[in-house]
């Protein structure tokens, strides 16, 4: 798939005016799931931009309980009607567990797909054991979300994706906040004169097949995340963030 390097992250967004502020601001690309309870605050928020449905990739997610065999298709459908679309263009697994078994749930979202209510299958928090696994399953990997941020990422899925081509889309690049008061990130900021915000999304952003997905609220916010794809970070800050040795994984199993 080719995503844009910064899309909007819709988690907690309960307000169709914000989506529809980002779609104006330039997002292309938004993220919601079954789970957040706002697909149909996104599709209104679609519903009511100017931008056209082609031009706009719109992802969403099958929770735990929609992976039986017999749970995927209707709970797929119903994703459509509250974001009153015929079909996204990314379906994921939004986690490996519940009901997800891969020799159920893979064929039966792969049926989804071939029935055109989605163009394209993608799977979230995943290990690179059950990565190999969904290959056997999946006529493709399209894109791989999970955590990823100056506090907690893993080389290994980074690797899995730049070895098999398929995006990793980074979810809480920000890490929900904490990374604003981390001192090497702060101080990358000042030599730039940005804010700590921009240098995570920068980073996160530099590395081959990565795109990321930040949650914002405001016109400020969402203008300033969309732009910071564009600044460069040395390869020094780069190896300085990589060595940052807090870790905080926000979302655990
Ligand atoms: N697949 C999964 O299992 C999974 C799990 C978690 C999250 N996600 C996805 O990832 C998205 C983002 O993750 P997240 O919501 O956890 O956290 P995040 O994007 O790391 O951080 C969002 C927080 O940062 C603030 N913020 C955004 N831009 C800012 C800026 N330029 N300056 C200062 N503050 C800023 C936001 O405030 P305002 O809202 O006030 O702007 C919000 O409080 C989610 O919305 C969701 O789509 C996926």
């Amino acid at each position: 798939m080719d995503l844009p390097p910064v899309g909007l992250g819709t988690m907690g967004i309960e307000d169709a005016a914000v989506i529809n502020t980002a779609i104006d601001c330039g997002y292309r690309h938004l993220d919601t799931a079954q789970i957040y309870d706002n697909e149909g605050v996104v599709g209104a928020g679609i519903a009511a931009a100017d931008t056209g449905r082609a031009d706009l990739t719109v992802a969403t997610k099958l929770w735990v309980d929609a992976l039986g065999a017999s749970a995927v298709r209707p709970g797929t459908e119903a994703s459509l009607d509250r974001l009153g679309l015929d079909a996204v263009d990314l379906l994921y697994v939004h986690r490996p567990r519940g009901d997800y078994d891969p020799d159920t749930t893979l064929p039966a979202v792969e049926a989804v797909r071939e029935a055109g209510l989605t163009e394209h299958v993608g799977l979230s928090n995943f290990e690179p054991d059950q990565l190999t696994v969904a290959r056997d399953h999946l006529d493709e990997i399209a894109a791989h979300q999970v955590e990823f941020h100056p506090l907690y990422w893993r080389e290994s899925l980074l690797t899995d994706a730049q070895a098999h081509g398929y995006p990793l889309v980074a979810y809480s690049p920000l890490a929900g906040g904490r990374v604003f008061e981390e001192p090497t990130i702060i101080d990358i900021a000042e030599t730039h004169d940005t804010t700590p915000a921009a240098v995570s999304i920068a980073w996160v952003t530099s590395y081959d097949n990565v795109v990321t997905i930040p949650k914002a609220s405001s016109r400020g916010h969402l203008e300033a995340n969309l732009a910071a794809a564009d600044l460069e970070l040395t390869d020094a800050e780069i190896a300085r963030i990589e060595a940052i040795e807090r870790e905080e994984e926000l979302f655990p199993e």
